[in-house]
Order: structure tokens, then C-alpha cells, then sequence
């Protein structure tokens, strides 16, 4: 049986001012229930966000906008 699959949207400071609040908001929009959407801490890549991390993975995006959600979504 294969790991179930989560997004890990990064919430903390950076990220949220560059808009991670509506990608969070647009991932839970949009996933199907197979899929945990999470909003997360710091992922480490400060000034990149909004920061995105698909376990189990390991894929990142970065600067991601809710309009790149449907290419992730199809992507995972
Ligand atoms: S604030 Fe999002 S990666 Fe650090």
C-alpha cells in the first residue's frame, strides 16, 4: 500500500506576506480528499515562497501562486 499523499503549504512569516494564505486556501479548494492539504512552518527556503512540499515525495515548488495549484494537483 502506497503512503498516502500530503501538501505541505508553508504559513510562517515570509511566505504569508507573499501570499501563502491563498494558496492554502485554494489547495483545500481544490484537492480531492485523498490528498491532506496542511498549512506548515517554516520550510527553509525564506524568500522563495510562497514554499510548497508534496510528501511523500519530497517535490518542492516554490513562489507558488493559487492559479499553479491545478499543474501541482495533476502533477501529484
Ligand atoms: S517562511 Fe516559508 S519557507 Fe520560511
Amino acid at each position: 500500500m502506497s503512503e498516502p499523499i500530503c501538501i505541505l503549504i508553508c504559513q510562517n512569516r515570509t511566505c504569508k506576506k507573499q501570499g501563502a494564505a491563498a494558496v492554502l486556501a485554494a489547495a483545500r479548494t481544490m484537492s480531492p480528499p485523498e490528498i491532506a492539504v496542511e498549512g506548515c512552518g517554516c520550510l527553509g527556503n525564506c524568500g522563495n515562497g510562497p514554499m510548497v512540499l508534496v510528501l511523500p515525495a519530497r517535490i518542492w515548488y516554490y513562489r507558488v501562486r493559487p492559479q499553479d495549484l491545478t499543474t501541482i494537483l495533476t502533477a501529484t
